[in-house]
């Protein structure tokens, strides 16, 4: 069976707007060759398709249902029939069943040609795909007249006289080689290069998903912590090109870190690669061109669906791999882009190649025909969808709520416009639908476990303090909550009530009266702890309730505990709340969360000291300091009398750092450098530090590896980012600069 066939099928079946009831070439789920079977048995198709003679029909079986049409030469042979009889090259299923030469020619065909097939498999085959089960219009449900066994048991003499598909079929044809080997080899290579595609799909899906999960574990190994340092310092942490990766290059994207550019290389060779080779190729009756391209443009239209699970897994705030791996939740958005682009990509050269194909007839495409048919159309809605998603996303700093809207109403069209283009040209054989059901599964999860977080925080009501201008601290009692969490205000974006925005819990407070007059609590998750809690909250401590022990202590806490944060106004909702006349009772809100690392044991929970690294210092701007605070608080170590603890917090006005102060229960002076219990504050009141001459002088006098954590502004981080890896390239006066740098990011 060659393409052409293989087209006319399908192009009838649509032609006559045929849905169900045919023949099925396959059978299970999955993909073709894991789960599904194409055309199995091979041998058995082969003699089904290519037995394709001129029968003597009766008109009234050739009315019946729509003829099989194979493709082959229009126009029967001009044989005069008797009354009621007429001699056609379209026969219909009916006709094909009650003709006895036929049947037994297709019997001894699977007798001699599937030695090696059970006599079961082709009883089976015999009655579910057998030639008279081609229930083209589903008008007719056609009853088998004879069963395999009892076919053959009629053939008293092995035929000899050959078929020949010009010739009418009043005889029972042996099926010579000539006819049948081109068709069973078109037909296996067929399949083999359809469960490549389906493998080399598999092996992009599967690889994504376990790259980022090896390459995790890595740092379980014991590596010496000078070459880690080292590695990190030439490998990883840089930009690939340039100085930028916080903001973006030009405002349009975003530069890949060096360890983030190797993963994005390695996807985009094993894109080249599994789409160039391990395609077969046999062209007994096409030319050569057709058949490389179509196998080419299958080969790609398969990759970009393989593309989708990840592109949605990537996307998702509830993925997975976030728990799996130590790779931040900007790294994987950065992979979803970059993953979303080749599945683009591949989506592109599919349609090129087969709009080529089409333009000039090859492969059996005929672009008058084809271009008018609803999987054409489905296709082009679904890859204009995406070109669409892929342009706008250069836009969603600048309009991110209309971004994300459309963002989400795009990525239906691509899913549904994907499930037609596939359905209504192979319905659901070939399993490529299994792609789109495993992404929409991904996304469901997510949206699902989004929900559960929102249940789980649930509505709570929000006290807002203004700071100053661009400040403002927002009390939520009795949300539990640490690392981040996303928040929406539904009395205030009343237009779009699922919009929300992530914040990073700055602290917990006690909230016991109307006012928010928070102290700062300290509780450790023991009960016995519980007795401790007043002597250290004078001794001040850990500075902050770490994430666990907050969580884990909840049956202890006090009425009214809750979270603190520290919000910079920017020019959408944040900026709408402290206009809002919130008044005693508080504002409505929606507490999604809460999102914090450690999750499982695989994740890195937030920098903790170890003998290797004692020291930490930390470097905010502005409201920066809300994502450092969980570091400096689970620093509080074992190895305090060696480690050393600094944060360096630039920012434009006192006020942040006394509203933070005050949280924190340490007493406000105006000095710029403070103690907070082990940590040294130095701050930077209206100007910029000097960061590289500060981190120099730190990292190269250290006893010991340093952990840096930034928060702030995308520049200061690239800044850090650029000083950091500099540094720990060369060796200080004490030896080896080790350094671990975490960049916790504020935007994406
Ligand atoms: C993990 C994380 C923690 C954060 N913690 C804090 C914090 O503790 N304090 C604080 O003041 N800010 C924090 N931010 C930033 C805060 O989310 C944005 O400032 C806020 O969403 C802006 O809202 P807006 O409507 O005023 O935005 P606009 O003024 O309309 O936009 C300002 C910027 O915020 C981005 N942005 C807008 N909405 C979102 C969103 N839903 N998700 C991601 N980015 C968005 C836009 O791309 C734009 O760059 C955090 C961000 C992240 C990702
Ligand atoms: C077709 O079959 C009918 C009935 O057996 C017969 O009369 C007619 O001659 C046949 N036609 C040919 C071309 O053999
Ligand atoms: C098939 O029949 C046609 C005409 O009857 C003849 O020209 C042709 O050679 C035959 N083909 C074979 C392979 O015998
Ligand atoms: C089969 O049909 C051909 C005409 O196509 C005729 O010449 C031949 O005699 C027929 N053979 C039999 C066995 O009926």
């Amino acid at each position: 069976m060659d393409f052409r066939r293989l087209a006319f099928i399908v192009a009838s079946l649509l032609l006559h707007g045929v849905q169900a009831g045919i023949t099925s070439y396959s059978d299970g789920f999955g993909f073709v060759g894991y789960g599904i079977q194409l055309y199995q048995p091979e041998c058995a198709w082969a003699c089904l398709l290519c037995i394709a003679p001129p029968l003597n029909c009766t008109t009234e079986d050739m009315a019946s249902m729509a003829p099989v049409k194979m493709g082959v030469a229009e126009g029967s042979p001009k044989l005069s029939s008797g009354d009621g009889w007429e001699v056609t090259l379209n026969s219909t299923p009916r006709c094909q069943q009650n003709n006895d030469f036929f049947l037994q020619t297709v019997a001894y065909c699977l007798k001699s040609r599937c030695a090696d097939v059970t006599l079961r498999t082709l009883d089976k085959f015999w009655d579910t795909d057998g030639p008279f089960s081609y229930n083209g219009d589903g008008r007719d449900q056609l009853v088998r007249r004879q069963g395999y066994t009892k076919v053959l048991g009629a053939i008293r003499d092995a035929p000899t006289q050959p078929l020949n598909n010009t010739v009418l079929l009043n005889y029972t044809a042996a099926v010579p080689d000539e006819i049948y080997q081109p068709e069973y080899n078109t037909l296996r290579i067929y399949v083999s290069n359809e469960v490549t595609n389906a493998r080399y799909g598999l092996v992009i899906f599967l690889s994504g998903i376990m790259m980022p999960i090896a390459f995790s574990l890595l740092r379980f190994l014991p590596w010496p912590a000078s070459w880690v340092t080292r590695f990190n310092a030439y490998v990883v942490d840089p930009p690939a090109f340039g100085s930028q990766h916080s903001t973006p290059v030009w405002g349009l994207g975003i530069m890949p870190t060096r360890g983030q550019a190797l993963f994005v290389a390695y996807l985009c060779l094993i894109n080249i690669f599994l789409n160039a080779f391990g395609h077969e190729i046999f062209t007994p009756n096409l030319t050569h061109d057709s058949h490389f391209y179509n196998n080419v443009s299958n080969r790609s239209g398969v990759l970009s669906f393989a593309h989708l699970p990840l592109v949605f897994l990537y996307a998702g705030r509830n993925n997975t791999l976030l728990w799996l791996t130590n790779w931040s939740r900007s790294t994987f958005l950065l992979m979803h882009r970059w993953a979303a682009l080749l599945c683009l990509l591949h989506a592109v050269l599919h349609s090129l190649l087969h709009l080529h194909m089409a333009v000039a007839n090859l492969g059996n495409l005929v672009y008058a025909v084809d271009s008018v048919q609803p999987y054409w159309y489905c296709g082009i809605i679904a890859i204009l969808s995406m070109s669409i998603m892929v342009l706008a996303s250069i836009l969603r700093q600048k309009m991110y709520e209309l971004f994300l809207a459309s963002h989400i109403a795009l990525a239906v069209m691509v899913i549904v416009g994907c499930y037609y283009h596939v359905t209504l040209k192979y319905r659901l054989d070939w399993g490529f639908q299994t792609w789109l059901y495993i992404s929409t599964a991904v996304w469901v999860f997510d949206r699902a476990a989004r929900l559960v977080r929102c249940v789980r925080g649930g509505i709570k009501r929000a006290f807002l303090t203004p700071i100053d201008d661009d400040y403002y601290r927002l009390d939520i009692p009795g949300a539990i909550a640490s690392g981040h969490i996303y928040l929406y205000f539904p009395t205030v974006s009343l237009w779009r009530p699922w919009e929300n925005h992530p914040f990073s819990v700055a602290g917990v407070m006690d909230r016991s009266s109307h006012t928010p007059s928070p102290e700062h609590v300290l509780v450790e998750g023991s009960p016995d702890q519980e007795a401790k809690r007043t002597e250290q909250v004078s001794d001040n401590q850990g500075s902050h309730t770490s994430p666990k022990s907050e969580t884990a202590s909840r049956p202890y806490s006090p009425r009214g505990i809750g979270v603190v944060l520290f919000i910079r106004k920017r020019d959408g909702i944040t900026s709408l709340l402290p206009k809002r006349d919130i008044g005693p009772k508080g504002l409505p809100v929606m507490v999604e969360g809460s999102y914090s690392p450690g999750v499982t044991f695989l994740q890195d929970d937030h920098v903790s000291p170890t003998h290797e690294f004692p020291n930490l210092i930390c470097i905010a701007g502005g409201v920066g300091i809300t994502g450092i605070l969980p570091s400096l608080d689970s620093f509080t170590a074992v190895t305090r009398p060696v480690g050393r603890k600094k944060l360096y917090w630039g920012l434009r006005t006192m006020s942040l750092v006394h509203s933070v102060e005050n949280m924190l229960g340490y007493d406000g002076k105006e000095a710029l450098n403070r103690r907070w219990g082990d940590v040294d504050v130095t701050l930077s009141v209206g100007q910029r530090f000097d960061l590289r001459r500060q981190l120099e002088a730190d990292l190269c006098s250290q006893q010991g590896g340093t952990t840096v954590v930034v928060c702030g502004a995308p520049e200061m981080a690239d800044d850090v980012r650029r000083i950091v890896s500099g540094l720990s390239r060369h060796n200080s006066a004490n030896g080896p600069v080790l350094v671990k740098l975490v960049v916790e990011n504020c935007s994406w």
